[in-house]
């Protein structure tokens, strides 16, 4: 299938009513009363830094996923589905509230709001993170209800794996890097590691969500995993070249912020021109993965596209 360019506008469309069914989804599974009681401090520290705000893109891609691997759509996602996507969204709202910690990027701005760590106190935010962290496994263990047992365990597996030896480890080498002039090569792999996989992950879950294994032949999940990793990969090159070339208003985070922290970027290393040139060849190299897999439909590089034409 050759991919034909749509409208950017049509993308955000379909953006975000994925994002209104995650974010309607996200806020009455918060609002349970019976499971979010006390302390009020820890749950509105999680509920402040996970509703209203963020593009859902993580839990987009799982359900774009899931769509164009089966004949599941916005009518009938399932919550098993939601609850799948939603712990996605927790575990990556989670990274960004440590990332901006004072010990961290030490940002005060997140999604046009205060960080978590500067509306309530740094340990408040420090522990709703911990609790977001594992929140997804219990969701996915205990709340799906209609997914096999093979199922929940390849999704917590995704999850715990993708947090526990990509995530992190990507935050520590990120926080790590002194020397200006880092090779490039180092710099993929921290992006790889810290940004990337969980954007694997989010597609790599939507194909677990799709019920008898229909996409789950190896071939599937190897393109499937390859394009993710790229679109990853592109995804935190626009984000430095935003952090440069955009502004707070619009970024709904400061903008400016890497080179202000001296932060090794690609645009640093290579400038803006070649770092947009790469991140055009890793889409491009996506959508061929793409082209080898089945799908019922073009949203997926559709997906891809929009990562090379977001403004925020
Ligand atoms: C920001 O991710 C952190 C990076 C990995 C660059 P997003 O740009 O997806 O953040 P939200 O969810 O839309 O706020
Ligand atoms: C974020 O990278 C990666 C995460 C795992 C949160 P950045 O530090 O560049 O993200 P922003 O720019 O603060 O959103
Ligand atoms: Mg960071
Ligand atoms: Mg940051
Ligand atoms: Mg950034």
């Amino acid at each position: 299938m050759s991919t034909k360019s749509i409208p950017t506008a049509d993308i955000q469309l379909y953006i975000n009513t994925k994002k209104k069914l995650l974010d309607n989804f996200l806020e009455d599974l918060l609002n349970n009363p019976n499971l979010f009681k006390e302390p009020q401090e820890l749950w509105d520290a999680i509920r402040y830094s996970l509703l209203n705000g963020g593009k859902r893109l993580r839990g987009v891609l799982c359900l774009t996923t899931l769509e164009s691997l089966t004949n599941k759509n916005n009518d009938s996602f399932d919550t098993d589905d939601l609850l799948t996507a939603a712990s996605l969204e927790i575990i990556h709202a989670m990274s960004l509230i440590h990332d901006d910690l004072p010990s961290m990027d030490d940002d005060d701005l997140r999604r046009g709001k205060p960080s978590c760590h500067k509306a309530f106190s740094e340990s408040t935010a420090i522990l709703a993170g911990d609790a977001m962290l594992t929140l997804p496994f219990y969701l996915i263990s205990k709340q799906c209800t209609k997914l096999s047992d093979t199922q929940k365990l390849s999704i917590i597996q995704t999850l715990s794996f993708t947090t526990s030896f990509a995530l992190v480890p990507g935050q520590i080498m990120d926080l790590a890097i002194k020397e200006k002039n880092i090779e490039l090569n180092k710099l993929e792999k921290i992006y790889a590691n810290k940004t990337a996989e969980l954007i694997k992950a989010s597609i790599l879950c939507g194909a677990y969500l799709s019920p008898n294994n229909i996409p789950q032949a190896k071939e599937t999940i190897n393109y499937l995993s390859n394009y993710g990793s790229k679109i990853g990969l592109a995804f935190q090159i626009i984000d430095d070249i935003l952090d440069e070339t955009s502004d707070t208003k619009t970024l709904g985070k400061t903008s400016g912020k890497d080179k202000l922290q001296n932060k090794p970027t690609y645009p640093m290393l290579l400038g803006i021109d070649n770092s947009r040139k790469i991140a055009n060849e890793l889409i491009n190299d996506a959508s061929s993965d793409l082209n080898k897999v089945n799908l019922k439909s073009q949203n997926l590089q559709f997906l891809a596209q929009f990562i090379l034409n977001r403004i925020n």
